[in-house]
């Protein structure tokens, strides 16, 4: 390992642009992109798959210690298997995103994953995103930012971008979701999202997503 690589972490709700921004400052930086999400979404659809409730249970310990993720990058674009199956589109399905915030939630789960985090993170200079990256993960990353945007705003752009995909979506119902994510995420026992210490918030509610990559490259580049 590597011990003189740069992390920069990324945290915030859901639907806050944490990813795409992510994503662009990797390439900007030439360092690797690491979509924390994408891990507990595969895990939560493998558990799910499994026929598991989102509660501590032998099977699901049995389930995470049999479990292979491999992360690998094509063309810049993050792909995740799951015991060797490619799982990068379904992870992304709606279902999917509630399964994920309720596994998310279980120490088992999250200690499994921090411990693979921490270890991709030590082997590159790495941007990752995520809910608890400053805040636990990597408490000592070299730069760290919260990704704010309100509720609104972030149903109103996810909504676009499902409708972008011509599929339909009701506002409300996805304004709803975004909440109890949040209050999920915010309020779990273990490791919840918070703004870590250090972090410096940018709140995208009202900002291009260049607007934020140039705010962080300011903070970065400082
Ligand atoms: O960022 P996302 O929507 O793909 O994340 C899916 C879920 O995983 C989300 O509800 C919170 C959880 N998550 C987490 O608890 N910790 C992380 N580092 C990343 C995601």
């Amino acid at each position: 390992m590597k011990n003189n690589v740069v992390n920069i972490a990324i945290d915030g709700p859901s639907g806050a642009g944490k990813s795409t921004i992510a994503r662009l400052l990797a390439k900007r930086l030439n360092m690797v992109y690491l979509d924390t999400g994408a891990m507990y979404r595969a895990i939560a659809l493998a558990a799910h798959e499994a026929g598991l409730q989102p509660i501590e249970s032998q099977a699901l310990e049995q389930l995470l210690a049999g479990i292979r993720l491999d992360i690998t990058y094509h063309d810049g674009v993050q792909k995740i298997g799951l015991n060797g199956r490619d799982v990068s589109a379904a992870i992304r399905e709606h279902a999917v995103s509630k399964l994920a915030s309720d596994f998310s939630a279980l120490q088992s789960v999250r200690i499994k994953l921090v411990e693979l985090q921490r270890e991709l993170a030590g082997r590159a200079d790495t941007v990752l995103d995520g809910r608890d990256i400053g805040s636990f993960v990597l408490p000592d990353a070299k730069f760290k930012f919260y990704l704010d945007a309100s509720a609104e705003v972030r149903a109103d752009r996810r909504c676009r971008e499902l409708r972008s995909r011509g599929e339909a979506c009701d506002r409300e119902t996805v304004y709803k979701d975004i909440i109890e994510r949040d209050y999920n995420d915010m309020h779990r026992q273990f490791s919840p999202l918070v703004k870590a210490p250090g972090a410096v918030v940018v709140d995208s509610s009202d900002m291009t997503i260049e607007q934020v990559v140039t705010r962080m490259l300011e903070v970065i580049n400082a």
